[in-house]
Parts: C-alpha cells; sequence; structure tokens
C-alpha cells in the first residue's frame, strides 16, 4: 500500500493509473463502517484509493475539530488490511487549502435543509473537499455511507451538476449489535452512554414497522419515534424530520415513497445522527 501526502504527488500517482478506480472519502478513525466501503470498492475496481483528511472547513466555530479523533497509524493497517492500493492522507490542511484559497462549492437549495440547516456552512466544506479530493483521484466509483443520508444526496446533486464522471454508490449504514449506527464520534459515549443511545435505532426501526403495517400519517410517525426517544432522557433529541428522500422537503401530510427518516440527538459529548428510508 502506497501512502502519500502531497496533492502533487498524488496528481502524479494517478497519472500512472490505469483501470477502474474506486474511492472512499474519509476523516480517519476508521471503523467497520469505513471498512465494508474499502471492501465493496476492493471488490468493484481494479485500483482502491481511500482518502484521510479531517477537513476543517465542514467544521462549525464551535464545533468538535481539535476534538476529532485520529489515529493515522491504526487507519493505515485497518486499510492496508483490507486491500487498499493507495492512502492519500493530506499531511497538513494547507495541501488542501494553501494560503489565498478561495474557490467553494455551494449548493443553493439542498445545504437549507436538515443537517445544513442545523450546521451552516457544513456542506460548502463537504462539496469543496469532495470535489477537490474528486479532481485528485479521478474515480471511476465513489463509495458512501448511507448513515450521512444528505451528505449523499447532496454529493449525487453535485455530480450531476458539475459533470463528474463517475457513480456514486451509496452502501447501507453498518450498525453496533445494539443496533446504534457506527460513527467515528461513538468514541466520545461512555459505554453505559452508548448502550442507552440504542434507542435512537430501536425509534427509526419502530417506525419503518409501522410504515410496513401501513401506516403513511407523517405526523404519526414522528411522534411514535420521539415517545419512544423519551423513554431514555439522556438521549436528547434535536429533531425528527420525515421528508422526501430526494428533495428533502419535510413531509406534512401522507407521506408517498421514499421518504428519508432522519434524527440527531445529544448523548453526552456526542451528537449522533441517524436514519432509515422508508419506500
Ligand atoms: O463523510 C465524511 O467522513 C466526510 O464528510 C467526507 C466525505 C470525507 C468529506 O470530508
Amino acid at each position: 500500500m502506497h501512502v502519500i501526502i502531497t496533492t502533487a504527488a498524488m496528481q502524479a500517482a494517478r497519472r500512472s493509473l490505469n483501470g477502474t478506480t474506486g474511492v472512499v472519502l474519509t476523516m480517519g478513525y476508521l471503523h467497520e463502517g469505513h471498512l465494508s466501503l474499502a471492501r465493496r470498492a476492493r471488490a468493484e475496481n481494479d485500483i482502491v484509493i481511500a482518502t484521510i483528511f479531517v477537513n476543517p472547513a465542514q467544521f462549525g466555530p464551535r464545533e468538535d475539530l481539535a476534538a476529532y479523533p485520529r489515529d493515522l497509524p491504526r487507519d493505515l493497517s485497518l486499510l492496508e488490511g483490507v486491500g487498499v492500493d493507495i492512502v492519500f492522507a493530506p499531511e497538513s490542511p494547507a495541501e488542501i487549502y494553501p494560503d489565498g484559497y478561495q474557490t467553494w462549492i455551494d449548493l443553493s437549495d439542498l445545504p437549507t435543509k436538515l443537517e445544513g440547516a442545523a450546521r451552516p456552512g457544513h456542506y460548502r466544506g463537504v462539496a469543496t473537499v469532495v470535489a477537490k479530493l474528486f479532481n485528485l483521484t479521478r474515480p471511476t466509483r465513489a463509495y458512501f455511507g448511507q448513515k450521512d443520508a444528505q451528505q449523499c444526496v447532496v454529493i449525487r446533486r453535485m455530480v450531476q451538476d458539475l459533470n463528474f464522471d463517475l457513480d456514486v454508490v451509496v452502501c447501507p449504514t453498518v450498525r453496533e449489535a445494539n443496533g446504534l449506527a457506527m460513527s467515528s464520534r461513538n468514541t466520545y459515549l461512555t459505554p453505559d452512554e452508548r448502550s442507552r443511545a440504542a434507542v435512537i435505532y430501536r425509534a427509526l426501526s419502530a417506525a419503518q414497522a409501522a410504515y410496513g403495517q401501513g401506516e403513511r400519517s407523517a405526523a404519526v410517525l414522528r411522534r411514535l419515534i420521539l415517545d419512544i426517544l423519551a423513554t431514555e432522557p439522556i438521549v436528547q433529541t434535536e429533531y425528527v424530520s420525515i421528508a422526501d428522500a430526494n428533495t428533502l422537503d419535510e413531509i406534512e401530510a401522507a407521506i408517498a415513497a421514499p421518504a428519508l427518516v432522519s434524527m440527531v440527538a445529544r448523548v453526552g459529548k456526542a451528537r449522533l445522527i441517524d436514519n432509515v428510508i422508508l419506500a
């Protein structure tokens, strides 16, 4: 496995590659969710590139950029274990955002919804770094986890709008045995918080089951989720949304599939996101 730390070296390496290329973009501190993306990329492409970059541009001023967990040696050995060929891990933020940097990608509508409304500027930072990493790695396929549902919608839109010649492949959320969606931020949880946070997926699954049994009222499903979440007071719900899975517009009346049921809760020091699709 080849580890590259500068953009110039990444571009030079890319020029010499032939065949299909799968890319997995990460901020490191890898877990089984990331590895599932890398394994899928390995199965479907000649070359697999993973990137590790904690992107300052997608963190708000009061968010956890400084505290974000990092462990590059461990990440590299995990990526080697799943057969990744090249890791691009820029040695510093200045490698991606050098002095004088001023080009940003702003989607006009999608970032005003859900996580974008809660985290102003977040998707501008995500879209910009993803576009840059796509240009540096020029993938045939790019793999993302369904856990970041809005990110997947934003990136698909950007790929279409800016004519990136690649396929966005969205892979299922990988969960702990208790249902908690895997996330690098789960490391902020105590063991007790981790087990109580399982209520998040229990609540989302209950909505999915009710939908499966014919319930179509968004208000009823929202109430069901909130009532289940309320059984664990340390899980502090920020929002529960039932929205059109493509436009992310909130559904106020009857659900016409596919709908994205997404939520955010604070548990101790962690801000956890999760979602299910009703289809
Ligand atoms: O999903 C993530 O880890 C990040 O948002 C991404 C796509 C690597 C961009 O920094």
